[in-house]
């Protein structure tokens, strides 16, 4: 059963990261002051600042930090405390090399960026306990002080490790795991080229090998090992952290990043998990925005999701107020006018309760000095100071929609297994990303909100059961527990989706030898004659699917029907397999599972959809322009209807019914015209 998040705003509220460390002391109180007026009410400090406490080792001081601490009394602000663990300090790293992460070649990342320190290394654990206990044992009753976040966003830069310390916490991580050299030289198949282990010192993290080919089953285990050494550091810190805190007070990590299991680290050492959302991202040097297939920033909306799925009521520990760029990397423009709330929003549409700029005022000084915040270097009031103050303003009109919940009716399904198999077994990633990228797209474009759902130990059919339509893009690692719990949401009516290459995997990534799709065999009622990869002089192979042509893109199976109550529903049209089943429904109980013997595109998700009847739910109730995001969230008898315009220009909406426009508390309907990057806030009473 899956724990109840620990911890919940009660009210919408906005906070900003500040580093008093960077600025003049004088000017504190005239920074929390202005924070305050423009409604600014939390401010997250500390977490690159070890040297304010610990300058050399061991001499502890906190006269820094309590000289601010008392400016924040004074001043009524709150405080989200950092740990300081995700930047050592020099005297650390000079004395105590061992801590450094290296890359695969062996050769450590020295001092003078960030994250250059490995979670494995027994001194960098045993100074961090240290560091953690003196701050927390220090600021742990201090009221103004609401939440803890530990270190700064963990496998940010880099999420791979690959020192000594590392190599010997995967030995001793695999033998807990496995036990015996046998039964690890079989999960990894080393017979294969001769990779058979008769000792475990012979046993690495990945190194340097041709092709970078590491064997994809010991890649496979070694971010599962990076994982559970992630959660395990983070543990360290919140154990230690709740022995000097009330209840009251929430412990929260920000994220999103690679290899980490984030649900897990969320159940195991969390109250609420917080996320840092840089949409203009999607308009930097490096992007295209003019040819993005996947929507530039309203895919930020794709990672809200993914961060509600983990935590339904989230916080933004970090969101963008001004241009990117470091000084050696990420250059991006300045978000035009409108956007600051348009992303402010999107958060909040999708289930953030706290949204905390990046930052209070640019850096002058360090990599960052392009990393614009709110404010800029000449610290005078600007556009977009004003735009944090209507966010206020907005947030003011909007309270009654605090902790309401995001309410869809279609999920996709996703696992740790896969996602990670996608990362080593590049096969599995063409076909997954289109299938990711086009499914975004599809539910986006015909409005049709959707959760994602982590398939996990902790997960019930209850779960599952909230949704009308289910779909897992392609589970090519499957198991037994997995497969019943699919099979259990058939049968009591759901409707699932299943996509090429079910099944084909165990848990350690090698082929299992039955028809595909394996273990779900069953559930769908084909079986898979014959499969190929689309080459590249195969062109484009379409299947048609209730008189209409689709593509049936990237990799395509033969199905073969083995079931009594199994109907095609679509065949090839061209290729060697022209007239071959290639899209199947199976009834089960009183659900009904489809099969795609696929990547998944547009055009399919959309013909998916519409038969069971889940495309576009509100379309009685609300129109959009495709360029626009609807997001709905639900409370105690009110439906919230979030409206984003995306778009730099305007957008027709046309509202069926009449609802309260939440800013003018006026009741509206009909059509409507929304500025560019305009966003709207609707409630309906249920
Ligand atoms: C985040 C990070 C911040 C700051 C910001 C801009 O990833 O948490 O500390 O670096 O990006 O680069």
């Amino acid at each position: 059963m899956k724990k109840e998040q620990g911890f919940q705003w009660n009210s919408l509220n906005l906070g900003v990261c500040y580093y008093p460390e960077h600025w003049n002391k004088t000017m504190w109180e005239e920074d929390l002051k202005r924070m305050l007026a423009v409604g600014i009410e939390t401010i997250r400090i500390g977490e690159f600042a070890w040297s304010q406490f610990e300058l050399r080792e061991g001499e502890f001081n906190y006269s820094f930090f309590d000289a601010f601490m008392h400016v924040v009394e004074k001043t009524g602000m709150k405080v989200i405390f950092g740990t300081p663990t995700a930047t050592p300090p020099a005297w650390l790293t000079k004395k105590y090399p061992e801590v450094l992460n290296c890359d695969i070649n062996g050769t450590p990342y020295q001092h003078g960026a960030r994250r250059h320190y490995t979670y494995n290394s027994p001194k960098y654990v045993e100074l961090t306990k240290i560091i953690v206990e003196k701050i927390a044992s220090h600021y742990g009753r201090h009221p103004s002080i609401i939440g803890w976040q530990i270190d700064n966003e963990f496998n940010c830069e880099l999420a791979e490790f690959y020192s000594e310390s590392d190599t010997n916490a995967f030995r001793g991580f695999l033998k807990e795991k496995y036990e015996s050299l046998e039964k690890l030289n079989d999960a990894w198949g080393t017979v294969f080229w001769n990779q058979t282990y008769t000792d475990w010192d012979q046993v690495y993290v990945p190194r340097k090998v041709i092709h970078n080919s590491t064997n994809p089953h010991v890649k496979l285990d070694y971010i599962r090992f990076v994982s559970a050494s992630t959660i395990n550091y983070c543990k360290i810190q919140s154990d230690i952290i709740r022995k000097y805190v009330n209840n009251e007070v929430f412990i929260t990590t920000n994220g999103l990043f690679d290899h980490v299991d984030n649900h897990q680290m969320t159940n195991e050492c969390l109250d609420v998990y917080t996320y840092d959302s840089y949409p203009n991202f999607a308009y930097g040097l490096v992007a295209d925005p003019h040819n993005n297939k996947t929507l530039n920033d309203r895919r930020w909306s794709k990672h809200l999701t993914d961060v509600r799925s983990i935590c339904p009521h989230f916080g933004i520990m970090e969101q963008q107020s001004g241009a990117n760029g470091w000084n050696d990397r990420m250059e991006g423009p300045a978000p035009k006018p409108g956007q600051l709330m348009l992303w402010s929003m999107q958060s909040i549409a999708h289930g953030a309760d706290f949204v905390s700029y990046f930052r209070w005022r640019t850096c002058n000084k360090g990599s960052e000095i392009y990393w614009h915040g709110i404010l800029d270097y000449d610290n005078r009031d600007n556009r977009k100071l004003a735009e944090v103050g209507k966010v206020n303003i907005r947030l003011k009109k909007i309270q009654e929609m605090t902790g309401a919940k995001y309410k869809a009716s279609v999920a996709v399904i996703k696992d740790y297994d896969n996602i990670w198999d996608e990362e080593v077994d590049r096969w599995h990633k063409q076909i997954a990303k289109v299938s990711d990228d086009e499914l975004f797209v599809a539910l986006q474009m015909n409005h049709t909100p959707f959760d994602y759902l982590y398939m996990d130990k902790t997960v019930e059919l209850e779960a599952l059961m909230a949704y009308s339509l289910i779909i897992y893009p392609h589970p090519l690692i499957l198991n037994t527990e997995r497969v019943a719990l699919l099979k259990k949401y058939v049968e009591a009516g759901g409707c699932l989706v299943l996509g090429a290459r079910t099944g084909m995997k165990d848990c350690h990534g090698q082929c299992v030898m039955t028809a595909m799709p394996g273990l779900a065999t069953d559930l769908v009622g084909v079986t898979v004659e014959d499969f190929t990869l689309i080459g590249p002089g195969d062109g484009k192979v379409y299947a048609e699917y209730c008189e209409t042509v689709v593509e049936m893109p990237v990799f395509n199976e033969i199905l073969k029907v083995e079931g009594n109550h199994t109907d095609i529903l679509a065949k090839y049209t061209n290729n060697y397999y022209k007239g071959m089943p290639a899209i199947t429904k199976n009834v089960l109980g009183a659900g009904s599972t489809f099969y795609v013997g696929s990547s998944f595109n547009r055009e399919i998700i959309e013909m998916i959809l519409g038969q069971t009847k889940n495309l576009a739910p509100y379309k009685e109730i609300l129109e959009l322009e495709e360029g626009c995001e609807i997001a709905v969230r639900v409370k105690e008898g009110s439906m919230f209807f979030i409206v984003m315009n995306f778009m730099n220009a305007k957008a027709i909406l046309k509202l069926h019914e009449e609802m309260l426009d939440m800013d003018t508390d006026k009741k509206s309907r009909g059509p409507i015209t929304l500025e560019p990057f305009e966003t709207k806030v609707y409630r309906r009473r249920t």
